[in-house]
């Protein structure tokens, strides 16, 4: 199950991803914003944040105007590896790499077509542990050191 949300400079782009999820057949809740006017992303980041850093979803998707400012209140969750991301390749590595959970990305930015795209390689990319293991448990390390 995969937790999606949006601020306005999101939420074109989340209609598209969410028709692509739902021909896919993937289930996945949206954490709003339920239409076009302003909100602050911090408020959608946060409940998509939590959701997955439980482990009640598996995955999260967030997507603000750039992608940053969502992922950056993602990534104040202790346990979430948000990535802010505009190209395949980095949505495939950060699957492989960082075991990262949640996916960022721009509405402003990327189109539907490469937004679809990154979804599918971020969903479908396991993990490569290893080596990568260990930098993942000294990110939580960092976490831990915090007051
Ligand atoms: C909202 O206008 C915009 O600032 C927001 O969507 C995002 O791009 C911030 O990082």
């Amino acid at each position: 199950m995969i937790a999606i949300g949006s601020d306005h400079g999101g939420y074109d782009l989340k209609q598209s991803v969410m028709e692509w999820l739902d021909e896919q057949k993937i289930q996945y809740k949206d954490f709003g914003t339920f239409d076009r006017n302003s909100v602050d992303y911090a408020d959608i980041a946060e409940p998509v944040a939590n959701a997955v850093a439980s482990g009640e979803y598996e995955k999260g998707i967030l997507i603000c105007g750039t992608g940053i400012g969502i992922s950056i209140s993602a990534n104040k969750v202790k346990g979430i590896r948000a990535a802010c991301c505009s190209d395949c390749y980095s949505a495939e590595m950060t699957r492989r790499h960082n075991d990262a959970n949640i996916l960022c990305f721009g509405g402003r930015v990327v189109g539907p077509g490469l937004a679809q795209k990154m979804v599918e390689l971020f969903l479908k990319t396991e993990f490569e542990g290893g080596r990568h293991a260990r930098r993942i448990a000294k990110i939580a390390d960092i976490e831990s050191r915090q007051k």
